[in-house]
């Protein structure tokens, strides 16, 4: 058995800088035309003149004769002027900013502590059209881990939606039934981003006989019966729905630690989960739309031409490969049976 799709796209990617980036692009660049890279480096990218470095230094460190078009972001921060956003928007390369709440995840720290203070930097994103990606956590400790997403509903994304109602959003990575609820119910200029781990696994993933700090993101892998919501949504045909992997590479000692950091590295075999967890569904027909129409069109970007064929043939994923500074990096579910395979 096999399928051949338009080829793809990743609207959610973090690919890091120098020889981290170098080590993981290929893996993305092999199945995906272009990708959203987030803009949560160290420092954070959060001009155009920053963005078009960036981009540079992707593009140079792509494989030989290998096209992939980096789809650049700027990170959001209580200060980012409206000027900033009108460059952005006029620089044919800048897609989207991104809402990190300062505290929510993995260099977040820059992010905004409240919404009201980039006012004029939203004003000016509704006016040009430009989408606010948006990590839909609240950071406020007082809230339950699981429960962070459902309050970010409630409290920052509807009254956002209500003031400023030519606004475009994504919401990013969804984790819950109510997340994905409210943009099935919500209008064309609300889309949303699935990874395939939360199509996969729910949190028993993380503590099945011990801890498993390779299947820890945020956010989190949540119950059963969210999995469930999203691979509803996912394989449902509403257009809203889009594939963003999230691959999010930190080194082997910097997740099998103490305090290990949030993040899953799939890239290595992302189009081939998603189209396991499609399969599972019975919803094979609906692969398609998810990973190659539904993001193009949300960003009002042309579809890609050429196709990817993807075959029903087990491989097995390496156990670790290279990182930067001689670290490992450990893919989720490496060493292990991968159902479908890439065809060349
Ligand atoms: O798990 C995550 N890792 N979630 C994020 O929001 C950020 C990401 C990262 O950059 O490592
Ligand atoms: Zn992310």
């Amino acid at each position: 058995m096999q399928i051949t799709l338009a080829r793809p796209d990743d609207w959610h990617l973090h690919l890091r800088d120098g020889e981290a980036m170098r080590a993981v692009l290929p893996y993305s660049a092999r199945r995906f035309a272009r990708a959203i890279i987030m803009p949560n480096l160290k420092p954070p990218i959060t001009t155009v003149a920053a963005a078009a470095d960036y981009r540079r230094r992707i593009l140079a460190a792509l494989p030989e004769g290998v096209r992939f078009e980096p789809l650049m972001t700027l990170y959001l921060t209580d200060d980012t002027p409206a000027d900033e956003i009108r460059r952005a928007a006029g620089s044919g390369f800048v897609q989207a900013v991104k809402l990190y709440p300062a505290g929510a995840t993995t260099h977040s720290d820059a992010g905004v502590t409240d919404l009201a203070k980039c006012d004029a930097a939203l004003a000016e994103m509704e006016r040009a059209g430009m989408p606010l990606l948006m990590h839909g956590e609240v950071s406020d400790p007082a809230i339950d881990l699981f429960d962070r997403e459902r309050v970010f509903v409630e409290q920052v994304l509807q009254p956002l939606l209500e003031r400023r109602p030519g606004l475009r959003v994504v919401f990013e990575h969804l984790t819950t039934k109510e997340a994905a609820e409210f943009v099935a119910a919500s209008d064309g200029r609300v889309g949303a981003t699935i990874t395939a781990q939360h199509l996969l696994f729910n949190r028993n993933a993380i503590f099945r006989g011990g801890v498993h700090p390779h299947y820890y993101c945020l956010p989190v892998l949540k119950r059963e019966m969210h999995r469930e919501a999203l691979l509803r949504a996912a394989t449902s045909g509403c257009p809203r729905f889009f594939l963003g992997t999230d691959s999010a590479p930190h080194a082997r000692h910097a997740k099998e630690a103490a305090c290990g950091c949030a993040g899953c590295f799939t890239a290595a075999s992302a189009l081939e989960m998603y189209a396991e967890a499609f399969e599972r569904a019975g919803a094979l027909d609906q692969l398609e739309a998810f990973a190659s129409f539904n993001g193009a069109d949300f960003y009002r970007l042309p579809r890609n031409r050429g196709s990817v064929t993807l075959k029903k043939e087990s491989w097995t994923l390496p156990a670790a490969v290279p990182y930067a500074d001689g670290a490992e990096l450990v893919p989720l579910r490496g060493g292990e049976p991968v159902a479908w395979k890439l065809r060349d």
